[in-house]
């Protein structure tokens, strides 16, 4: 009972965006109350800023004992309610009084000295201050007038409030700088949660696990998806006179207190542009890893590099490269594509299809001469065939895997191929490093926690059918990105469909109103839950299907102007 009371809290503590961005526009009421408590939320030790909930739950007493049940977890999430309700309130007091009478109430109701809140309210106000010079139009014109534009940080506002003023030039990061200290010391953890569920699950730490590297992903967060490769393998970043990240050192097994993993990593195009170096440094991770002379059970990489050069004959150098993307000018694995067109019949194209975008092999040899994205295929599928798990970093609150068809041509595409070389189903893993407490799921679990959070979400889809035309386009994509995960991973329960037909098609009033703003994508989302059950993802009743098979033919009826 507990542990579904937690569920329902997580679902709703989860921050989502309740609407597009209109440019020029600056967030109010609501949406700027939720951004300012999430800015509040976050510990920020560069600049001296202690988290709300953090000062808050300090001063509490925690150790409140309860009868019956599990008094430890009644206790926990009774205590997570009240500091969020004290979070709330505090930051509710703040946007209408100001900074002087949140430190107040905060003193009075949470004991927490008006010093100690006295960064995370500057914080706030400077965050407010900021919001409301908004310069986007302005700087929009200026720019197309050819006129200086001042450079901005591009990032994820609550990660990093200076990303304001918006309506700067963005520019992104120093690529010697990745992975970041603080980026290094927060992979440690959610590779620590995503080997313990693994173990947890399968009984064994996984003998290769598959890792989509993006390059935006890695600019906001200083590079964390790096990171976590690195402690997988086991090796420590090292930074040059100048603290550019020039080299890895291996982290002793003592230290490690397990075996190091081996890692196949599909990074972007975008990553292999703007992180040549980076590219370069994970695929000296590997071969230091591999060269290591240690016990065989304690260096999955380099079991995997041995094993491969004797069954295959290859060379070692060959045997051991790890780090694939597009060919050279090439972006993208064109798996969304297919998916979105309906153009592909066995799920073995998807997969084919990401290994022909994918399979260029980037870094050095032996001799030192960069590789530069020679095409490796039978590297790639020998990569994969040991591969027993998949994963990815989330690390935006507006961007989730069901919100842009990217998450599962990566990291979708990726499992279908390792099904193929692998010749079974990998476990597939995404953690969120957005929250306070980072939290790896199975991507099951993901899907599950996107569908309730947001498609099935009134807040959400309210927000967008408030953009008309464009809002039902949106609502569109994601059932379309939702099926994506169906085709790539088979990992949409059938009750999905089932809500989403509900709530979108078999309610009257809400298919009259997608068909009044948009009858294209009313169209698509019918068509779409109607391939679901066709391509056998989505047990429906026949009821239910003559229902959709209606509504679709009253769409194409509308379209043609015959109705
Ligand atoms: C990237 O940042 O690498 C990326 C962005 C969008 C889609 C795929 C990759
Ligand atoms: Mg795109």
């Amino acid at each position: 009972m507990l542990e579904l009371y937690e569920q329902v809290l997580e679902i709703e503590q989860r921050l989502i965006p309740t609407g597009l961005h209109v440019f020029g526009r600056v967030p109010e009421g609501r949406g700027r109350a939720d951004l300012l408590r999430m800015v509040a939320s976050f510990d920020r030790p560069e600049s001296g800023v202690r988290s709300l909930p953090t000062l808050i739950a300090d001063q509490m007493e925690t150790s409140a004992t309860t009868e019956g049940g599990s008094p430890e977890f009644e206790a926990r999430l009774r205590h997570e309610e009240k500091v969020d309700a004290l979070t709330r309130e505090a930051v509710g007091r703040f946007l209408e009084e100001g900074t002087d009478s949140a430190a107040r109430w905060l003193e009075a109701e949470a004991h927490v000295a008006a010093a100690e809140s006295r960064p995370v309210l500057d914080l706030l106000a400077q965050v407010c201050d900021h919001l409301q010079e908004n310069c986007e139009l302005d700087s929009f014109a200026r720019a197309l007038r050819g006129e200086y534009i001042e450079p901005g940080p591009g990032a994820d506002i609550v990660q990093n409030p200076s990303v304001l003023p918006t309506g700067r030039n963005t520019h992104a990061v120093n690529p010697y700088a990745v992975p970041s200290s603080l980026a290094f010391e927060r992979a440690e953890r959610v590779v620590n949660l995503l080997l313990a569920r693994h173990l947890d699950e399968q009984g064994r730490y996984p003998r290769a696990l598959a890792l989509v590297l993006w390059g935006l992903d890695n600019i906001k967060t200083g590079g964390e998806g790096v990171a976590q490769a690195l402690w997988l393998l086991g090796v420590r970043p090292l930074r040059d006179a100048m603290n550019r990240v020039t080299d890895v050192e291996p982290i002793p097994l003592e230290r490690l207190g397990r075996p190091r993993i081996d890692v196949v990593m599909t990074v972007s195009g975008i990553f292999r542009d703007l992180f040549a170096a980076t590219t370069l440094l994970l695929d000296r991770a590997v071969r230091c890893v591999a060269e290591l002379d240690e016990p065989a059970e304690l260096n999955f990489v380099r079991r995997n590099v041995l094993a491969q050069s004797e069954a295959d004959g290859c060379s070692f150098d060959e045997a051991r490269l790890r780090v694939f993307s597009n060919a050279p000018g090439s972006y993208g694995t064109n798996v969304n594509f297919l998916v979105s067109d309906s153009r592909w019949e066995g799920e073995d194209t998807l997969g084919d299809l990401f290994v022909t975008r994918k399979c260029f092999a980037y870094g050095r040899d032996s001799a030192g001469r960069a590789l530069e994205g020679r095409e490796a295929r039978a590297a790639m599928g020998r990569a994969l065939s040991r591969v027993e798990a998949t994963y990815q970093n989330i690390d935006s609150f507006e961007i989730g895997i069901t919100d842009v068809d990217h998450y599962f041509e990566y990291l979708g595409g990726v499992s279908k191929a390792v099904e193929k070389f692998a010749e079974a189903r990998p476990a597939i893993y995404l953690s969120d490093s957005l929250s306070r407490e980072s939290k790896v799921r199975t991507l099951t679990e993901t899907v599950r926690l996107e569908t309730r959070a947001k498609t099935l979400n009134p807040k959400w889809y309210e927000g967008m059918l408030r953009h008309g035309f464009r809002g039902v386009a949106e609502i569109e994509t994601r059932v379309t990105n939702t099926f994506g995960w169906s085709a790539t991973a088979d990992a949409v329960d059938g009750w999905v469909y089932d809500e989403v037909a509900q709530t979108y098609v078999l309610d009257e009033v809400m298919l009259r109103r997608l068909s009044e703003l948009n009858p294209h994508s009313a169209r698509a989302l019918v068509g779409r839950l109607l391939e679901a059950e066709g391509r056998g993802y989505w047990p429906a009743d026949g009821a239910t299907v003559g229902r959709l098979r209606d509504a679709y033919a009253d769409l194409e009826d509308r379209l043609e102007g015959v109705a």
